[in-house]
């Protein structure tokens, strides 16, 4: 199948313009320095960029240098020539303030970056957790041909026998730190022991829910997403995925196909079936509507609710990256769904040219302890609830991660067995919980609800992974272990706590998470998807025009120009966090 012919290549209009002989030699001369020739330049071959985000300052992606190197041979094998483009580091957990913070910008750079230079099309080399998005989003607007690759997560982490997953073992270590059973070293070494080699999170945290989302849209090759990263697979994955984007280019085959409302129904669906990240929303309503897909928290929960946990990988169960690949990853997780008629979209077209149901239909688990069958699955309606209120328009909680002790003392009361009411106690910021949170005098109980404010896009700003807070030490060493928590932020997809989170609209932006006091009473409703806090409505409109008064919800001062610019331009959690005015320019490639 070739629609594209060697003189339509987008690249011709720099390197081999016939109307313009003398722009081409100024557009040319440069790319020959480095010892290109003008053959490969100027034969008719499709440029491809390969969107490097490895780099030392980026240890999740830096195995991609290595990759690469194969990638560039695929490339070349189906005639091709590779152009290795920079991309700007967005690091989880290096970045400060946070990592979230750049997804925009990355995607912002990127998308001048493709539009702007001779490329037919690109590997997009993802990997940690916001390199996914934000790469998937600039090709999503610029609209060339594209192919996702993952670097692959890293090989299991193990502490005394014990597999240790990425961010996970350092949440309980974290609480078992602040019970006094561990001491600082200790913790050390047991965040050591859960990266052991190179590659991102090998829990199914936001990284490995990412990346096995860019296979369920169909944006990489089949069984691509769940190859550890040092393994020889891996590499074979990078040259495949080099052949295949210079087949895509002829092909004609781009994003705006892959990326449609089908794909991303199925998307849904196949992160439930995963127990994926509570950040996947954010990123997927934020790629859709760089696409112009309508897509909202309403779907997450009329698609994504009743699927059946399949996956059973840390944080909600106990294996890890390489038991998922050994029990068939990606595509072993899409067959059962096939199987069990719980796909919607199986012809849906991937980067491969094929369906979704021509890759994964003969696709079943290898291990049916690691990956379930949807006839005994590890849970059943694993998806998100959308939840509404007079505290905020939309917040999503991943009800597959609620623990039977937190259910016992919550969610067991005969007569109201789905909603519980609570004490608030409110934080502003990460700074104001870490204060307070052990102070006796705040007098937090099992009757309390916890609440994270000004944590949002504009309030932190990027949003900080911060909702899933720990009880104060006091409780944590009667056994209490965690409390509900409720917030305009974010938490790590490595987090098993149950929290209501990605409040839309933050406290910073109007929400009515503003307008909440400590002591007052809150009722949170999961059948009716409420939360709210039972406080008179005259009252609330005295705290609105007071907080008016004082000239609203106040965010720390912007510490870059970016985190300034960000804040003037940022949109809201449920909505994608994509920046105002950006996502009216489509398939900017065409055009
Ligand atoms: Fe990079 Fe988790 S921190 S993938
Ligand atoms: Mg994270």
């Amino acid at each position: 199948m070739t629609k594209m012919k060697p003189e339509n290549l987008r690249s011709r209009k720099w390197f081999n313009n016939p109307e313009d002989p003398e722009m081409t030699a100024l557009y040319l001369e440069r790319y020959l320095n480095y010892g290109l020739t003008r053959e490969e330049l100027q034969s008719g071959k499709p440029i491809i960029g390969i969107a490097q985000t490895g780099s030392d300052l980026s240890p999740c992606n830096r195995h991609h240098l290595e990759l690469t190197k194969r990638v560039r041979d695929g490339i070349i094998a189906a005639g091709g020539t590779c152009i290795e483009v920079p991309v700007h580091p967005i690091q989880e957990t290096g970045k400060r303030p946070t990592a979230m913070l750049d997804r925009n910008l990355a995607y912002l750079s990127l998308v001048e970056t493709l539009f702007g230079y001779p490329l037919d099309g690109v590997v997009l080399n993802i990997g940690c957790d916001k390199t996914t998005p934000a790469l998937l989003m600039a090709a999503a607007t610029v609209n060339i041909p594209a192919i996702a690759l993952s670097v692959g997560p890293m090989l299991n982490g193990w502490w005394k026998g014990e597999r240790a997953g990425s961010g996970t073992v350092i949440w309980k270590a974290r609480e078992a730190l602040a019970a006094g059973e561990i001491d600082d070293d200790e913790f050390m070494n047991i965040a050591a022991a859960s990266a052991p080699s190179v590659g991102y999170c090998n829990t199914m945290g936001t990284a490995t829910t990412m990346n096995s989302l860019a296979e369920a849209l169909g944006m990489q090759m089949p069984g691509s997403a769940a190859i550890p990263a040092p393994y020889r697979e891996r590499g074979q994955m990078s040259y495949n995925t080099g052949k295949r984007i210079v087949d895509m280019v002829w092909e004609d085959l781009r994003p705006s196909d892959i990326m449609t409302r089908e794909a991303f129904e199925n998307a849904i669906v196949i992160n439930s079936a995963i127990g994926g990240s509570t950040n996947a929303p954010i990123h997927l309503n934020g790629i859709a509507r760089h696409l112009d897909v309508a897509l909202d928290n309403n779907d997450w929960q009329k698609i994504g609710h009743e699927i059946p946990l399949l996956v059973n990988l840390q944080p909600a169960g106990k294996y890890l990256g390489e038991d998922y690949q050994h029990a068939g990853g990606v595509p072993a997780v899409v067959g059962e769904l096939i199987a069990a008629n719980l796909l919607p979209h199986p012809d849906a077209i991937t980067a491969n040219g094929k369906t979704m149901g021509e890759n994964c239909t003969a696709s079943r688990t290898q291990n049916d302890d690691v990956i379930k069958t949807a006839a005994a699955p590890l849970m059943q309606a694993a998806g998100f609830i959308n939840l509404s209120g007079n505290l905020f328009d939309s917040a999503i909680m991943k009800t597959s991660v609620i623990s039977d002790a937190f259910r016992a003392r919550y969610l067991s009361d005969p007569d109201d067995p789905d909603a519980f009411e609570g004490r608030a106690v409110v934080f502003d910021g990460p700074e104001d919980f870490h204060h307070r949170i052990d102070d006796p005098s705040e007098n937090i109980d099992e009757s309390c609800v916890l609440f994270m404010r000004g944590a949002g896009p504009k309030g932190y700003p990027g949003g900080a992974e911060v909702v899933n807070m720990r009880p104060p030490s006091y409780l944590l060493k009667k056994g209490i272990n965690a409390l509900p928590c409720i917030g305009d932020g974010r938490q790590s997809g490595t987090s098993g706590s149950p929290s209501i989170l990605n409040a839309s609209p933050e406290a910073a932006d109007g929400g009515g998470l503003a307008l909440l006091q400590t002591g007052d009473t809150v009722r949170i409703d999961l059948r009716k998807c409420t939360a709210d806090m039972l406080v008179p409505l005259d009252e609330l409109a005295d705290r609105a025009r007071v907080l008016l008064e004082n000239g609203g919800y106040g965010v720390p001062e912007s510490q870059s120009p970016w985190q300034e610019f960000f804040r003037e331009k940022v949109g809201r959690f449920d909505e994608g966090m994509t920046l105002k005015g950006a996502t009216k320019y489509q398939d900017i490639s065409r055009k």
